[in-house]
């Protein structure tokens, strides 16, 4: 519990164990913010725009290497109530705002415990160095399993969260359907075992006394299928395009649409899953809510038969074995997707 960022960092200087090595530290905070990034009218999907939405998104993940739009999109009209988004956001910054003593019983080191109160990464006793970052996460899927292990408090924690988190699943189905009818595949292609996990990942970044050294989140790819983050209303989430970090703009009411590295090797690399980070700010605490739809951990993945053309860069392999993988090549997306690739030397 000591560790925890929020619980120590008030007018302390950034200790040296956060410090991160010239070559990934943020250094200049002034970048560019994307407006590259498409804001996508999900409620034109309905309509007879519809092919046009379809290809907006394919677009914006097919062409990775010369666009920031091919990394994520920004997702407006959506369908989730605002009154929900705004009143989930309200309760994820009371449960950081709580006295230490009523979210004690949730901490944990323990990388196993899937719902846990926790600091920086996934491994604190592993890491190099720390993130700026305190995180609350829990799964919420099968919901009548897991809700159990959700916070208590703030007392209205499991009825707000559990509203957002069905409304979260059904938005990823609904992305998953536009995307698979892009890609040329049957209708709930993604539905089932490859969409069947959902985590909530609840990231508070107090206040730091030099951004320019540390970072929220090091640079890193998404795991999952999906990710749909609600980042609030604070700058710091950055994407890394065209070899230069870009801050993606919080807009009200939309969420950031991440394509996770499932996606990528499911379409053939037709997709591409972009490498984030968070930056941390001097003045404000920033909260985020990220929803990881995610394969069940026993799914076979492989790319789909109609996409692998001449070749198949990726071979058939269990989530489970890749997310193993990732946890112990943190960060490095190129090595990590390698070691999944059909002439790779190393599986
Ligand atoms: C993540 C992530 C971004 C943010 O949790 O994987 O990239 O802005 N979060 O908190
Ligand atoms: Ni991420």
């Amino acid at each position: 519990m000591e560790k925890l960022v929020s619980r120590w960092c008030k007018n302390k200087p950034l200790p040296e164990s956060y410090i991160f090595p010239p070559e990934t530290r943020p250094g200049n905070l002034v970048v560019p913010t994307c407006n590259t990034i498409p804001v996508i009218d999900l409620s034109k999907a309905e309509g007879q725009n519809r092919t046009h939405i379809v290809q907006q998104i394919l677009k914006a993940g097919q062409e990775v290497t010369c666009f920031v739009i091919d990394l994520c999109k920004q997702v407006v009209n959506h369908g989730v109530p605002e009154s929900l988004m705004n009143e989930s956001m309200d309760v994820f910054k009371e449960f950081f705002e709580m006295p230490w003593e009523d979210k004690a019983m949730l901490y944990s080191e323990d990388p196993k415990d899937s719902c846990r109160l926790s600091t920086s990464s996934v491994n604190y006793a592993r890491e190099k160095i720390h993130h700026w970052r305190d995180n609350l996460r829990h799964p919420c899927h099968p919901l009548q399993d897991c809700i159990k292990h959700w916070p208590q408090k703030p007392i209205r924690y499991r009825e707000v969260v559990a509203a957002l988190s069905v409304e979260a699943k059904k938005l990823g189905l609904r992305i998953l359907e536009l995307v698979s009818e892009g890609l040329g595949l049957e209708s709930g292609y993604f539905g089932d075992k490859l969409s069947e996990a959902l985590h909530l990942f609840v990231n508070h970044y107090p206040p730091c006394p030099d951004p320019s050294l540390t970072l929220g989140i090091t640079k890193h790819c998404d795991p999952n299928l999906l990710t749909i983050l609600h980042q609030g209303d604070v700058h710091g989430l950055q994407i890394f395009n065209n070899e230069e970090w870009i801050g993606v703009e919080p807009l009200p009411n939309a969420f950031v649409v991440n394509i996770g590295n499932q996606l990528q090797i499911i379409s053939n690399n037709k997709l591409k899953s972009g490498e984030h980070r968070v930056v941390t700010n001097s003045r404000v605490a920033r909260t985020t809510a990220a929803f990881f739809i995610a394969p069940s951990e026993d799914s076979i993945i492989e790319p789909a038969i109609s996409l692998v053309g001449e070749a198949s860069v990726y071979r058939a392999f269990e989530y489970k074995d890749f997310l193993l993988d990732y946890l112990s090549h943190m960060g490095n997306n190129e090595v990590v997707l390698g070691r999944f690739e059909s002439q790779s030397l190393n599986n």
